[in-house]
C-alpha cells in the first residue's frame, strides 16, 4: 500500500486555499513556505469534524487542553510543570515576543545564532534590543560552539534564543552543545527562550533533549514554546503553547499577555488531548519514515547535479543547501523563479553568513519533489555561466 504522504500531487495541492501554493503563479512548485503538503493524520481530521458537530465555538476553557500538555511535558520532555503554568499562544511565535518583553528592555542584547528563523531576529528589533550573532559555521556542521558563545557574554546580555531542532540548519543539539548553553546562561543569570516547535521530526533514530530538562537551574532561567504546526499538518490552526517552571517568570509572561494574546482557537485547543496523549504516535513514526527517504533522495540529487554542499539533515524537513556559484540568494532566486519554477526560501533572509543558501521544503510528495529536482537540473547550467 503507498504511503499517505506519498499522495500530493500538484493538482491535489492547488485545490487547497493555502499561502503556500497560492502566493505565486500556478506553474511554480512551492517550496518555501515550512508547510508540509501531508494530509491529516484520520485521527485528527475525525476531532476536528467532532469539534465543529459539538458546535465547539463558543468561548472554550483550555483547562482540558492545558492538562494535556502538563502530562506529554513531563513524559516526553522530561519537564514537571505543572499545567497552571502553561499558556496556550497563538502559534509558537508569541512566545519569542513575550520572552523578550519578559527579559529586556529597550538596549540590552539578545543572542541569536546566524542562521537562524527570522521572526526571532524581527523581535529583537521589536524590543528595541541589539541583535548579537552567535556564527554556526555550515563548514563545521553547524556546531554549536560554545567557546564562541561564552565571547558574546557582555552585562547587557539578558536573552538567548534557542531554536532546537534548528531551522533552517536542520541540527539537533547534542546533550553536551545543550549543557554548554545551560552553563553559560546559568553562570551569567541569562535568560533562554527556547523554541522546540520541531521537537518531533527527527532524523537518523535521534532523540530530542529539552533544555528545561537538563537541571533545575537552567529550568530556573528557561522558558520553553513548543506547537502542533510542523508534526501535524495543522500550521493555519495556529496552536501553540509554552510554558516556564518558574512561577515568578510565568506570572511576568501572563501580565505581558494580558488582553493582547487571547491563547489558540478552540480547534486547537480540542485537538490537544488527542496529540499530547501520544496515540498518534504511529503517525509521526511512518512520517518520519517518509521523510527520511525524501530526505535521501534530495541529497543525493542535489550533490549528483553541481557543486552544492548539502548538510546534513538531522530533524526539521527544512534543508538548507548552498549553491557554490558564487552568486547571491537573490540571484539564485531568480533563476530558479523565471527558469525552474520553482520557489525557495532566500538563504540570506535567515542571517549574512547564509547569504548563496537556499531553504528548501521537503515534506512533500516522491512525485513533486522530482519534478521539482529534475527543474533545478536544467537550470545549474545558468547558475554555472554566471558563476562568479
Ligand atoms: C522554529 C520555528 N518557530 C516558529 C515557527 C512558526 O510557527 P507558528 O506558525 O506555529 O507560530 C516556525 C515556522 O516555520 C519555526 O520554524
Amino acid at each position: 500500500m503507498s504511503s499517505p504522504f506519498d499522495k500530493p500531487t500538484i493538482e491535489s495541492r492547488l485545490s487547497v486555499r493555502g499561502a503556500k501554493w497560492h502566493r505565486d503563479a500556478p506553474d511554480i512548485i512551492p517550496l518555501w513556505l515550512a508547510d508540509p503538503d501531508f494530509p491529516l493524520c484520520p485521527e485528527i481530521k475525525q476531532t476536528l469534524r467532532d469539534a465543529v458537530e459539538e458546535e465547539f465555538t463558543v468561548y472554550g476553557s483550555d483547562a482540558k487542553a492545558r492538562e494535556s500538555m502538563s502530562v506529554k511535558i513531563k513524559r516526553d520532555n522530561k519537564i514537571d510543570v505543572p499545567a497552571s503554568q502553561i499558556m496556550l499562544t497563538q502559534g509558537v511565535t508569541p512566545g519569542m515576543w513575550l520572552a523578550a518583553r519578559h527579559a529586556t528592555r529597550p538596549g540590552d542584547e539578545i543572542i541569536v545564532t546566524d542562521p537562524m528563523y527570522y521572526p526571532f531576529v524581527s523581535q529583537t528589533q521589536v524590543a528595541q534590543t541589539h541583535t548579537v550573532r552567535w556564527n554556526l559555521d555550515v563548514d563545521d556542521g553547524y556546531r554549536f560552539d560554545i567557546e564562541k558563545l561564552k565571547g558574546l557574554i557582555s552585562p547587557k546580555t539578558k536573552l538567548i534564543y534557542v531554536c532546537n531542532p534548528h531551522n533552517p540548519a536542520g541540527r539537533v543539539m547534542t546533550k553536551d552543545e545543550l549543557k554548554g548553553v545551560a552553563d553559560v546562561a546559568v553562570d551569567n543569570g541569562i535568560y533562554v527562550y527556547v523554541d522546540e516547535l520541531w521537537e518531533d521530526i527527527l532524523n537518523d533514530g535521534r532523540k530530542h533533549i529539552s533544555l528545561a530538562s537538563l537541571n533545575p537551574e537552567i529550568a530556573d532561567l528557561t522558558i520553553s514554546g513548543w506547537g502542533f504546526s510542523k508534526c501535524w499538518s495543522v500550521p493555519g490552526l495556529q496552536a501553540g503553547y509554552l510554558a516556564a517552571t518558574n512561577d515568578v517568570i510565568f506570572e511576568s509572561l501572563k501580565k505581558h499577555a494580558y488582553g493582547v494574546l487571547r491563547g489558540t482557537n478552540n480547534m486547537g485547543k480540542a485537538l490537544a488531548p488527542v496529540i499530547c496523549s501520544g496515540k498518534l504516535d504511529y503517525w509521526k513514526k511512518d512520517m518520519n519514515k517518509y521523510l527520511g527517504e525524501v530526505r535521501g533522495l534530495v541529497t543525493k540529487r542535489l550533490t549528483e547535479m553541481g557543486d552544492i554542499t548539502v548538510p546534513h539533515l538531522e530533524g526539521t524537513y527544512l534543508m538548507f543547501p548552498r549553491f557554490n556559484y558564487g552568486l547571491s540568494s537573490d540571484e539564485l532566486d531568480r533563476v530558479f523563479m523565471k527558469e525552474a519554477k520553482v520557489s525557495f526560501n532566500k538563504g540570506v533572509v535567515f542571517g549574512p553568513k547564509a547569504d548563496g543558501h537556499m531553504r528548501i521544503l521537503t515534506a512533500t510528495s516522491k512525485g513533486i519533489m522530482n519534478e521539482a529536482l529534475d527543474r533545478i537540473e536544467k537550470v545549474i547550467p545558468i547558475l554555472e555561466k554566471m558563476a562568479k
